[in-house]
C-alpha cells in the first residue's frame, strides 16, 4: 500500500483535460509558449552535448550560470552573488525544494485562490494546510491585503505568491509588492515569489520581491521567458543561510540540474533579448485580440491580464467550469476549467493563447457559436 502523503494528492486536473481532447482539437489549454527557445540556447545545447558536457555538475549548479543569474538580481539588490542562486530542475523543482525546506507538519501555508496547482499540494505533502486567500477579480485579480492579514495565525509559516500569475495573469504593482513584504515582517512569514513569467509583462514594468525584504525566496525558470519547457530548468534566489538549507534540500531530490540544460539557459541570458521581445510583442498582440473578442460575447466578463500568457474570464451562463470545458472540448477547443485552481475558479476556464493567432480565432468562434446556443437554451 502506498504512503499516507500519495492520497493527499491528486494529478492535476489540466492534464486530465489534455488526455479526453480529440485529435485537431484547438489548444488554448498550452501552459507553455508556442515558440522554439533562442537560436543561440539551442546552438549552446548542441554544442555541449558535442563537447562532451554530458556529466554530472555541482549540486546548485554551475558557477558560470550562478554568477548570471546574480547579475540579473543585482539591480534589485547589488550584494546579490552565486551565493544566493541554486540551479533547480525547473521551476517545479524549485517549488518543492522550497515546500521541503520551509513547511513543517502543522504549519499553515497561505496560497492564492486562483492558483498555480503544485501550491497547495506541495503543502499537504509537507504535512502542512494551504490556507488559500482570494485574489479578487474586481481588483484585477490581486490580493486585498486586509483580508489576507486576517487569515494569518500562530501556525502561519509562509505566502506563495504569484505575479505574473498563472491563472488569472494578475500582476501586481509595486507598492502592493511592497506592503506584502511589510505583512510578511509583521507576522515573521517567509514570503515564496513565484516570478516565472517575470519577462512576460503587458502594461507595467516587472515588481520582483528581491531586495525589498530578507524573507523572501524567489522561484524562478526558463521554462516560460526562454521557451525551454522540455529542458525544465530554473533556479531559486534566497538569502544566503536559507540557499544553504534549500541546496540540501535540491541535492536529496535530484543531486544535480543537467548539465546541457544549463549551458543552454546560460546562453539564453547572455544573449540580447531580442527573441524574447518579439515572443512577448507577439503575445501582447494575442492578448489585445483575446480580450476584445471574449468582450463581445454575452454573459463573459474578463479581466485585462497584464502578464504570462492566460486570460481567466468568468462565464455567466448558469454551467460549471467543468461543464463547460467539457462542452466546448466536444466542440474542439481545449481550456481549462477554472476550479482546477481552487474554488474561486468555479465560473471561470483558462484560455492560453500560447498558440498561434488562427488557431485563437478558430477557437474563439467556436466559443462564440456556443455562447449563441448557451444563452438561447
Ligand atoms: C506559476 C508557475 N510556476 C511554476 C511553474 C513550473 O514551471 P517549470 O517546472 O516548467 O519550471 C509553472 C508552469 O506552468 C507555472 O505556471
Amino acid at each position: 500500500m502506498v504512503a499516507l502523503r500519495a492520497r493527499t494528492v491528486e494529478i492535476s486536473g489540466i492534464r486530465r483535460m489534455f488526455e479526453a481532447a480529440p485529435p485537431n482539437a484547438v489548444n488554448l489549454g498550452l501552459g507553455e509558449p508556442d515558440f522554439d527557445p533562442p537560436p543561440e540556447v539551442i546552438e549552446a545545447i548542441a554544442g555541449a552535448v558535442r563537447n562532451g558536457m554530458n556529466h554530472y555538475g555541482p549540486s546548485a549548479g554551475l558557477a558560470a550560470l550562478r554568477d548570471k543569474v546574480a547579475e540579473r538580481y543585482a539591480d534589485r539588490d547589488p550584494k546579490t552573488n552565486r551565493e544566493n542562486v541554486i540551479v533547480t530542475g525547473s521551476g517545479s523543482e524549485g517549488l518543492m525544494a522550497v515546500a521541503m525546506t520551509l513547511y513543517n507538519p502543522s504549519d499553515e501555508v497561505l496560497v492564492p485562490n486562483p492558483g498555480f496547482v503544485l501550491y497547495g499540494p506541495h503543502a499537504r505533502l509537507m504535512g502542512a494546510t494551504p490556507v488559500p486567500y482570494a485574489l479578487d477579480e474586481h481588483r484585477g485579480f490581486l490580493p486585498d491585503l486586509d483580508a489576507v492579514e486576517r487569515l494569518v495565525s500562530r501556525r502561519t509559516r509562509a505566502i506563495v505568491v504569484n505575479s505574473p500569475s498563472n491563472p488569472t495573469g494578475g500582476v501586481f504593482p509595486s507598492k502592493l509588492v511592497d506592503d506584502l513584504c511589510r505583512l510578511a515582517e509583521r507576522h515573521d512569514l517567509t514570503i515564496v515569489s513565484d516570478e516565472v513569467y517575470d519577462e512576460i509583462v503587458y502594461d507595467r514594468p516587472f515588481a520582483s520581491f528581491w531586495g525589498r525584504t530578507d524573507r523572501v525566496v524567489i522561484v524562478n525558470s526558463f521554462s516560460k521567458n526562454l521557451a525551454m519547457t522540455g529542458w525544465h530548468i530554473g533556479y531559486l534566489v534566497a538569502p544566503r543561510p536559507l540557499a544553504l538549507e534549500l541546496n540540501k534540500m535540491h541535492y536529496h531530490i535530484m543531486a544535480c540540474p543537467p548539465t546541457p540544460a544549463q549551458i543552454g539557459a546560460l546562453a539564453g541570458l547572455t544573449e540580447s533579448g531580442r527573441t524574447v521581445r518579439a515572443m512577448r510583442e507577439e503575445f501582447r498582440a494575442r492578448r489585445d485580440l483575446i480580450v476584445r473578442r471574449l468582450r463581445r460575447i454575452p454573459g463573459v466578463e474578463v479581466v485585462s491580464p497584464g502578464g504570462a500568457f492566460y486570460v481567466f474570464p468568468r462565464f455567466r451562463w448558469g454551467t460549471t467550469a467543468s461543464e463547460l470545458a467539457l462542452a466546448l472540448l466536444r466542440r474542439g477547443v481545449i481550456t481549462t476549467p477554472g476550479d482546477a485552481f481552487g474554488s474561486l475558479g468555479a465560473d471561470h476556464l483558462r484560455l492560453s493563447f500560447a498558440t498561434s493567432r488562427a488557431q485563437l480565432e478558430k477557437g474563439l468562434g467556436i466559443l462564440a457559436d456556443y455562447a449563441r446556443e448557451a444563452v438561447r437554451a
